[in-house]
C-alpha cells in the first residue's frame, strides 16, 4: 500500500431547504406515484433549489463549512477544483464564481465535468497538484442544481435528481491518513446513453430544442442501470487491487447514490453486508457530483465515520465516467 499523499481535512454540505416528496409530482402532471418511485429507486424525497438557490451560493456554503472544519482561511486555498455538471453559466467556469463568493483570492479555479463521478475524479486531481507541490491546499466540490436542467415533462427522469453540494479540504497527509488508492475509468461511445442532445456548440441554439426536450437531460434507463452496475463492480475490484486490502478490510462504501438497487448490487460484488454502506438516497435522490461529498460529509457529522477509517467511495455517471478512491481518515 503506498504512503497517502493528501487527505481530506474537513468536510461541508449544503441543500436547498425545499424538499420536494414523491406524492408532489402527481400534483403537477407527472403520471407517476410515490410507490413505484420508492421501489424502483429508493428514493422518497429530494431538495429543489429555489428562487436565490444557486449552484454558487450552495458550493459557497459547503465550502465556508469545510474550511471551518479544516481550519482553513480563504486565503489559504490554492486551488479549486469544482465537479459540476449544471454550472450557473457555461461561461466561466463555475468555481470561478464560488471563489468570488468565498474570496479565495490566491486560488486557480477550475471545473472538472465527469458528472456523477465529477468527486472522485475531484479528488484524484487534487491529490495530484499536492503530490506535485503545484498546491498544499485544495478545495474540491461536487455540486449540481440538476433540477434546472431536466425535463419536468419526462417521468423518466424527472422523479430521480435533486439538488445539494458537498465541498471537501484536501491537504498534505499526516499520520497515514489520506488517499490510499484511486481508479478512474471513461467509456465516450456510451455518451448518448444519458446526456443533453443540444444546447451546446454542436448545433446553433433554437427555441425547439426546449419544446423536444433535447436541451435537457436524457436518458435510456436500463441501459444506464446495466452499465452503472458493471462500472461500480468494476471500480470497486480495482481500488481495492490497488490499495492491497480486502473488502474486509473497509470499514464503509460510500457509493454514488443513483437508486437502492444499484447500491445494493455494488456492495453484494464487494461482498460488503449493507449496514457498511452509506445510504441517504432516499432523502436527496440523485445529487450526480453532490452525492458522495454530501454522503461523507454526513458520515463524518453522524459518527458512521471515525478516526482510523478506512472508506472506498464509488461512483458512476454520464460519459460514461466511473471510478473509486480509497481514503483513511
Ligand atoms: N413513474 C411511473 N412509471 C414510470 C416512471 C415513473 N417515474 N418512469 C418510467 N416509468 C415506466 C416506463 O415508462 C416503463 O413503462 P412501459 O413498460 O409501459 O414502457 C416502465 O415504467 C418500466 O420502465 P423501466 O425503464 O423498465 O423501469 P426500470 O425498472 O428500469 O426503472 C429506472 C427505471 C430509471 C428507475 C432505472 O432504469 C434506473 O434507475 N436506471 C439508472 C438511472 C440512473 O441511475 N441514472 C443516473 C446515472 S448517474
Amino acid at each position: 500500500m503506498k504512503r497517502p499523499i493528501a487527505m481530506i481535512a474537513g468536510t461541508g454540505r449544503a441543500v436547498p431547504k425545499r424538499v420536494m416528496t414523491n406524492d408532489e409530482f402527481a400534483a403537477i402532471g407527472i403520471d407517476t406515484n410515490d410507490e413505484w418511485i420508492r421501489e424502483r429507486t429508493g428514493i422518497k424525497s429530494r431538495h429543489v433549489a429555489g428562487p436565490g438557490e444557486t449552484l454558487t451560493s450552495l458550493s459557497a456554503e459547503a465550502a465556508r463549512i469545510a474550511m471551518t472544519a479544516a481550519g482553513v482561511t480563504p486565503g489559504e486555498i490554492d486551488s479549486i477544483v469544482m465537479a459540476t455538471v449544471s454550472p450557473d453559466h457555461l461561461l466561466p467556469a463555475a468555481a470561478v464564481e464560488v471563489q468570488a463568493a468565498i474570496g479565495a483570492t490566491r486560488a486557480a479555479a477550475f471545473d472538472v465535468d465527469a458528472a456523477c463521478t465529477g468527486w472522485i475524479y475531484g479528488v484524484t486531481v487534487a491529490e495530484g497538484l499536492i503530490a506535485t507541490g503545484t498546491a498544499e491546499t485544495v478545495l474540491v466540490i461536487g455540486g449540481e442544481v440538476l433540477t434546472r436542467i431536466m425535463d419536468w415533462k419526462d417521468r423518466n427522469t424527472c422523479v430521480l435528481f435533486g439538488d445539494g453540494a458537498g465541498a471537501t479540504i484536501l491537504k498534505k497527509s499526516t499520520k497515514g491518513r489520506g488517499v490510499l488508492a484511486s481508479y478512474l475509468r471513461s467509456d465516450g461511445t456510451l455518451a448518448k446513453l444519458l446526456w443533453r442532445p443540444s444546447g451546446g456548440g454542436a448545433k446553433t441554439v433554437t427555441a425547439d430544442m426546449l419544446t423536444d426536450g433535447s436541451f435537457f437531460i436524457q436518458m435510456q434507463g436500463r441501459d444506464v442501470f446495466k452499465h452503472a452496475v458493471r462500472s461500480m463492480a468494476d471500480a470497486v475490484d480495482r481500488a481495492l487491487d490497488a490499495a492491497k486490502l480486502s473488502a474486509d478490510d473497509i470499514d464503509l462504501v460510500i457509493p454514488h447514490q443513483a437508486n437502492i438497487r444499484i447500491i445494493e448490487a455494488t456492495a453484494k460484488h464487494a461482498n460488503v453486508s449493507m449496514d457498511k454502506v452509506y445510504v441517504n438516497v432516499d432523502r436527496y435522490g440523485n445529487t450526480s457530483a453532490g452525492s458522495i461529498p454530501i454522503a461523507l460529509d454526513e458520515a463524518l457529522g453522524n459518527g458512521r465515520i471515525t478516526e482510523g477509517s478506512t472508506v472506498m467511495f464509488v461512483g458512476f455517471g454520464a460519459g460514461f465516467t466511473w471510478g473509486s478512491v480509497i481514503a483513511r481518515f
